[in-house]
């Protein structure tokens, strides 16, 4: 079955097509950065107005970019949350409404259960049971994932999530939106060690995080010297090296807790370099593996939604069944462990 793919929960429109049978054919994404720059941060209604012009043309440019046609899509698999309300009615809409005129069912998916299944599209895949350290704009949480809808909570963020600091940071630095990268980028030049910043919640004795702290302390430094060039590229390096040494260290405790032998991360700052290198270190020394997707599935796509939307579909006994899917909503807050499990078997 080819399923197609619908992602707008936010600032990224995107779509893919996934052949349940030869894995995934392709994907396109138009990122609204551009659009939003000039505002420091996403703009709701705009946001929502962009997916309404570009969603339709980029189904068919992916269509035609790979021979295909509407009508070989067997089923199609949008987010339904959580994300910006209007922005996940537009994918909604237009899920709903293919799939009611080509008569094929619709999934509704969880945005983060297409984050946490996307290390499943890399070559070698990991395997169920693993940790998964879902870290993104929004979320900053360790979970257990036992099968596709089998999410068990191990820690979370209580305050902003690690993407949300990152973006913060970078503001208070000055640097553009999106912050995440390009405070990552700045760091590059910088000395981590010039400026010692907190590592909150490090010694908790759970699984917890916060970041709400790190970002003040940025906050205070940024206010108490004078910002040149370079002070600013050692800031970023310390705060990036501060969020890197907990996530780590929660992740690496929960590797501990739950003696599992592999963790996944995704989730927009899983792109981060440092982040990667410093987990893969551990791993090493503690003899467990790590998995990242392809650094273009890492942020928001279509094709984490088109896949996790083809295990479910594939999951439903009959066509009824499966026509029987959520066709039409958007949650703009939705629960991860409310989700129902699959056997994948
Ligand atoms: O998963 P994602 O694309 O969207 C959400 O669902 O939130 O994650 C976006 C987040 C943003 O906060 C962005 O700044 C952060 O991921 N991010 C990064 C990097 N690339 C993206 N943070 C740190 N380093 C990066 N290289
Ligand atoms: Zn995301």
């Amino acid at each position: 079955m080819l399923v197609l793919g619908i992602e707008t929960s936010c600032d990224e429109t995107g779509v893919a097509l996934y052949d349940t049978a030869a894995g995934l054919v392709g994907h396109l994404l138009h990122s609204q950065v551009a659009l939003h720059a000039e505002y420091g941060g996403v703009v709701p209604e705009l946001a929502s107005r962009d997916h309404v012009r570009r969603l339709l043309p980029l189904i068919r440019q992916l269509l035609d970019g790979h021979g295909h046609t509407l009508e070989q899509v067997g089923g199609i698999a949008y987010t339904q949350g959580p994300g910006l309300a209007g922005a996940l009615l537009v994918g909604a809409s237009v899920a709903a409404s293919l799939g009611f005129a080509l008569r094929i069912p619709v999934i509704g998916l969880h945005h983060l259960e297409g984050h946490l299944l996307s290390p499943l599209l890399a070559d070698p895949a990991p395997r169920f049971p693993f940790v998964a350290l879902l870290v993104s704009g929004g979320h900053t949480q360790l979970m257990r994932v036992g099968g596709v809808g089998d999410y068990d909570l191990l820690g979370e963020t209580v305050d902003d999530a690690a993407g949300e600091a990152f973006d913060k940071t970078a503001k208070l630095l000055g640097l553009p939106y999106p912050g995440g990268p390009a405070l990552s980028k700045l760091a590059e030049d910088g000395n981590p060690k010039r400026f010692k910043l907190p590592r909150p919640m490090l010694g908790s004795g759970d699984l917890n995080f916060s970041f709400a702290g790190l970002k003040t302390a940025v906050l205070t430094l940024a206010g108490n010297n004078t910002v040149d060039a370079q002070t600013r590229a050692d800031i970023a390096a310390g705060f990036q090296q501060a969020a890197v040494d907990v996530l780590v260290a929660k992740s690496v405790q929960a590797m501990r807790d739950t003696g599992l032998g592999e963790l996944v991360v995704a989730g927009g700052v899983g792109a981060n370099r440092p982040l990667r290198e410093a987990l893969l270190a551990r791993a090493q020394d503690e003899g467990f593996r790590v998995y990242f997707p392809p650094l273009d599935l890492c942020t928001d796509n279509g094709a984490m939604i088109a896949f996790a939307g083809a295990l479910r579909l594939q999951d439903a006994k009959t066509r009824a069944d499966a026509l029987r899917l959520q066709p039409f909503g958007a949650r703009a807050r939705w629960d991860l462990e409310d989700l129902t499990s699959v056997s994948t078997a």
